[in-house]
């Protein structure tokens, strides 16, 4: 059906990517022909205006929205050839999703929250929790791991939401504005994190950012405008 995906292949190439909301005379063009590459072993970052496509286009890579049209292969396979169940266990394995809105679960501790992917892939509840307790160690939320999501500061959440896209390992980390609400040296510690991440050859990080003192970090900025993208930097 496929070829087998091979390190010389990008870990994302969208090609041609349409996306429509609504219908009739409602009906908006977010995506507007998109191409996109991101490769592995690097951290590629999606810049933009408010409301030029970037969370729809980053959702349309990451599965949570179907494409109007257009292509999109992840790690040199096409997810849409694949059946729903297969889609979604790709996804489990293979995909970390940092939300713009955090979109933590209220009723389950820092640590808890960020051992999900864990939990969901089998992992035994102690040692997914310890896995992640680690993790939140490593961005300075030792003494926060065990509170609930509303005890945390907007900063604090949003650390355990990369604790949550990072902690089973993923080949593909998408981070949503992922310092918008750090200070500058949380957000570099937090940047740190996400390029250790990407330079392994096998795994690829998307960061989108408005966040211009984060840029330095960037392998590739691709800049988007009105559903497309005009123009890509490669930085390294
Ligand atoms: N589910 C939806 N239904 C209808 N319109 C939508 C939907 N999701 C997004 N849009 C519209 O698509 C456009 C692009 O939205 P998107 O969230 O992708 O922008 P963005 O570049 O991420 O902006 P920001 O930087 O503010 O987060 C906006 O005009 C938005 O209102
Ligand atoms: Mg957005």
């Amino acid at each position: 059906m496929n070829a087998q995906p091979t390190s010389q292949t990008a870990a994302v190439r969208c090609r041609s990517v349409h996306k429509h909301f609504g219908q009739g005379d409602n009906r908006i063009h977010v995506l507007r022909g998109v191409d996109f590459e991101a490769n592995r072993g690097q951290l590629s970052f999606l810049v933009g205006p408010s409301g030029c496509g970037k969370t729809t286009l980053i959702s349309v890579i990451a599965g949570l929205l179907d494409t109007t049209d257009g292509k999109v292969e992840l790690f040199g396979e096409n997810t849409e050839d694949m059946g729903a169940e297969q889609r979604i266990l790709f996804r489990r394995r293979n995909l970390g999703f940092v939300f713009q809105q955090y979109n933590l679960l209220p009723a389950l501790t820092a640590a808890e929250n960020a051992a999900v992917p864990l939990l969901a892939a089998g992992v035994k509840r102690q040692e997914a929790v310890d896995r992640a307790t680690d993790l939140l160690v490593k961005l300075g939320l030792e003494s926060r791991a065990r509170e609930l999501p509303n005890k945390l500061s907007g900063g604090q959440q949003q650390r355990v939401a990369l604790a949550r896209a990072l902690v089973h390992e993923p080949r593909l980390i998408v981070c949503d504005e992922p310092t918008a609400a750090l200070d500058h040296a949380t957000g570099e510690a937090v940047m740190e994190l996400l390029a250790g991440s990407a330079v392994h050859p096998e795994r690829a990080v998307i960061v989108v950012t408005h966040d211009n003192r984060v840029f330095h970090f960037a392998d590739t900025i691709a800049h988007m405008d009105d559903g497309r993208i005009h123009r890509t930097e490669h930085r390294n």
